[in-house]
């Protein structure tokens, strides 16, 4: 059935999404909350490498996030240790809508592989929230320096096992 055109869907990443992505990913009051980023985020030559990078590995799963036909965020699967973790981001612009959830959700019919984990700073309410509502429970903590901090923070693992 079509889906509403307001409603959240997950594309392929397209090059035209990635000035978006970089948009995204140098906006301070994001970094600050996700606390675990990359180390220059405004570095763009790094970004450019970085998401070749991504695009180029088939272990990696990679998907825009769309509202409205709007290039909201996006959502990643990738191996970390040995596990598949999820991770996304979203434009503030976009933030308190039920996006991020929604798009998660997505991805999860998507990914057949489980446990799948992801990781949030303690102080990342909201990310949390988001993972809780897709059915992750915390199963761990860790810390680490977070690169938008300058500091090393506090973390939980969480854990979706079916
Ligand atoms: C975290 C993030 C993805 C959330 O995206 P979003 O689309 O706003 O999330 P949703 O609207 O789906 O859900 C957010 C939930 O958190 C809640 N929430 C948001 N901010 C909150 C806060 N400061 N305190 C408590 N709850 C909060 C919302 O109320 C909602 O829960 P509810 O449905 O029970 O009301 C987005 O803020 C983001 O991209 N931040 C920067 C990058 C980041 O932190 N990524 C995750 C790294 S682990």
């Amino acid at each position: 059935m079509e889906r509403p055109d307001n409603d959240v869907r997950l594309r392929d990443v397209e090059a035209g999404d990635l000035p978006i992505f970089f948009d995204h990913q140098t906006d301070p009051v994001a970094c600050h909350m996700a606390a675990f980023t990359v180390e220059d985020p405004a570095d763009l030559d790094a970004f450019v490498a970085r998401w070749a990078r991504i695009l180029a590995d088939e272990a990696i799963t990679a998907k825009t996030i769309l509202f409205g036909g709007q290039v909201a965020g996006h959502v990643l699967s990738f191996e970390q240790g040995g596990r598949r973790e999820v991770s996304y981001w979203v434009g503030r612009s976009f933030w308190g809508r039920g996006i991020a959830t929604r798009a998660l959700s997505w991805l999860l019919e998507d990914l057949e592989t489980r446990p799948l984990y992801a990781r949030a700073a303690k102080d990342n309410v909201a990310s949390i929230r988001v993972l809780e509502k897709c059915g992750f429970t915390i199963a761990g903590e860790d810390k680490g320096f977070a690169n938008a901090r300058g500091e090393e923070v506090e973390e939980y693992i969480l854990e979706l096992t079916d």
